[in-house]
């Protein structure tokens, strides 16, 4: 059995500016995770499980657009195994040893199931598809005996959030797989952010789903109206962002906060925000919070508040009078 986890995360900065080119901040959450586990099991065929979605099926069973098909299928092509085997297996004619290995394990008694757990919810900013993907892909490629590199990694996950999101910027894949802060800017080389001073921020789900795909999509017919104006929101989230990155590294994270409202009124100008959003952003703030913004692709899903550390249980329990249907504190190092 092979095993691998991945973080959920969080956008500080620069959500949906970042599909135009804009860089943005984000944090891995190591509070919230999704886990991957690969089996070896007597019944033929490679089996994808996940209880918490009720899913439990043969991957040839699945469709070919399903994103754990894709998954599954990129993991084999990028370790140069021709074709996932179903029922009985094929293995390439390679002399690899490593890949005959795989072929002989693979039969009509013997396969292998891939159990997929997750406490990441589904479709609220917090990376759950990323964190799902890059658990599969290592715990799959480690089964293999070929663990892959974090850029091969991020590399199929990207591909995979390709099918979730129709065009995603690569943020959320990349802040999972590497599991560290990041300043990111589409197609660029990724940047790590160096916390200079611990920070703590409370993370408030609104219960709302909401997937990204539909808002980011929206935010694309937005900028057909009116590029001129879309562009200039987005620069000033890129300038937020940049301005930010400054204060993480230079040890201020008390300026975030206002940089955090700020950026909440251009998502707001972006029309992605939603009243609950909007509703725990100004409960937070009216409780003591430095700042508060939504986070993700927004109209619904979650918000963050920067607090002090002391100030925090009474924003938390604030949140919860508000609607929040559940706050994790957490601390971005
Ligand atoms: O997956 P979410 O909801 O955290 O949103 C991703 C951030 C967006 O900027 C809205 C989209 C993207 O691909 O960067």
């Amino acid at each position: 059995m092979t095993h691998a986890k991945a973080p959920g995360k969080i956008i500080l900065f620069g959500e949906h500016a970042v599909v135009y080119g804009q860089p943005a901040l984000a944090v891995p959450v190591k509070d919230f995770f999704a886990e991957a586990e690969v089996l070896d099991i007597n019944r033929a065929g490679i089996w994808i499980s996940a209880p918490d979605i009720g899913l439990h099926e043969e991957l040839s069973r699945l469709a070919s657009e399903n994103p754990l098909a894709t998954l599954v299928e990129a993991v084999f092509s990028t370790l140069g195994i021709n074709s996932p085997p179903s029922g009985g297996c094929e293995a390439v004619s390679s002399p690899d040893t490593r890949r005959t290995e795989w072929g002989r394990k693979l039969d009509a008694k013997n396969g292998i199931e891939i159990k997929i757990t997750s406490t990441i919810p589904i479709a609220s900013g917090l990376g759950s598809g990323a964190a799902v993907s890059v658990a599969i892909i290592r715990a799959l490629s480690a089964y293999l005996s070929s663990p892959l590199d974090d850029e091969k990694v991020n590399e199929i996950a990207y591909k995979v959030e390709k099918i979730h999101h129709g065009t995603p910027s690569g943020i959320d894949n990349t802040v999972v797989t590497y599991g560290k802060p990041i300043f990111f800017i589409k197609d660029n080389p990724i940047e790590l952010l160096e916390v200079a001073t611990p920070f703590t921020l409370l993370i408030a789900d609104t219960g709302i789903p909401a997937p990204t795909k539909k808002s980011v999509a929206d935010v694309l017919k937005l900028w057909e109206q009116n590029p001129k104006k879309m562009n200039a929101l987005f620069a000033a989230a890129g300038s937020i962002a940049k301005t930010a990155r400054q204060a993480i590294e230079g040890g201020h994270p008390e300026r975030l906060g206002a940089l955090m409202n700020e950026n909440h009124r251009i998502l707001q100008e972006l029309d992605v925000s939603c009243q609950a959003l909007d509703y725990l952003t100004e409960a937070s703030l009216n409780a003591g919070a430095l700042g508060a913004k939504l986070s993700g692709g927004g109209r619904g899903g979650n918000m963050i508040a920067l607090s002090t550390k002391e100030n925090a249980p009474a924003i938390a329990e604030a949140l919860y009078i508000a609607g929040a249907k559940k706050v994790i504190l957490t601390e971005v190092r």
